[in-house]
């Protein structure tokens, strides 16, 4: 009896430890977000190239969208903060190998999702994707196993 509220309470506290700290990355992420907001105040509809400075994949996009990919397609996808990729309030400057690494899985579900999935015949989707969730959800390193059950 003692021993199960003592699991239940150290289960307890485990949860609260991981909801802390994805809440300590949403904070940290809305912090940088509203900062960047501010810098490009009246340019986040133009062309991400023009309002960034170092922009190679994501030409086509907005600045607004650059930043919307950023929380949502990529943070939010690996279930990490900006300076998982990001040397903090140095957005362009590439040293981490992290952010190289999103370039090239970028390249990489491009290829998948306009080259190898249309030749896969008998799918049922119209146009199949795959994007950053759909190996990641919410990890640095996609499943290779399901959870036990
Ligand atoms: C998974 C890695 C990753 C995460 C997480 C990430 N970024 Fe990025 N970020 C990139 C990559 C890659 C680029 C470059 C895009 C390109 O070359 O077109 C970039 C570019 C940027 C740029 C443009 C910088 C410039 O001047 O060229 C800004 C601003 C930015 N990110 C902000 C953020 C913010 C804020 C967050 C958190 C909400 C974030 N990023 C999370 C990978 C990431
Ligand atoms: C087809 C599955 C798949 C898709 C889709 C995918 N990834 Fe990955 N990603 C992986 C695998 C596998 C690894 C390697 C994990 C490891 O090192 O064990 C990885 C690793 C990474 C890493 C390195 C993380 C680290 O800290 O070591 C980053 C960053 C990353 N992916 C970003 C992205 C982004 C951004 C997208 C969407 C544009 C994406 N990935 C889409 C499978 C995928």
């Amino acid at each position: 009896m003692r021993l199960a509220i003592l699991v239940s309470l150290l289960f307890a506290a485990h949860a609260a430890q991981a909801q802390s700290a994805a809440d300590s990355i949403e904070a940290e992420k809305r912090m940088y977000l509203e900062a960047i907001a501010k810098q490009i105040a009246g340019n986040e509809n133009k062309p991400a190239a023009e309002v960034f400075k170092n922009i190679k994949m994501m030409k086509d996009n907005t600045a607004r969208r650059l930043l919307n990919i950023m929380n949502f397609g990529f943070s939010r996808s690996l279930g990490v903060g900006c300076t998982h990729c990001h040397v903090a309030n140095d957005w362009a400057n590439d040293e981490k190998a992290t952010k190289n690494v999103a370039r090239e899985m970028a390249a990489m579900v491009q290829t998948i999702n306009q080259k190898l999935l249309p030749e896969i015949e008998g799918l049922r989707a119209k146009r199949p994707t795959v994007n950053c969730t759909t190996c990641h959800r919410g990890e640095v390193q996609p499943a290779l196993s399901m959870p036990p059950r």
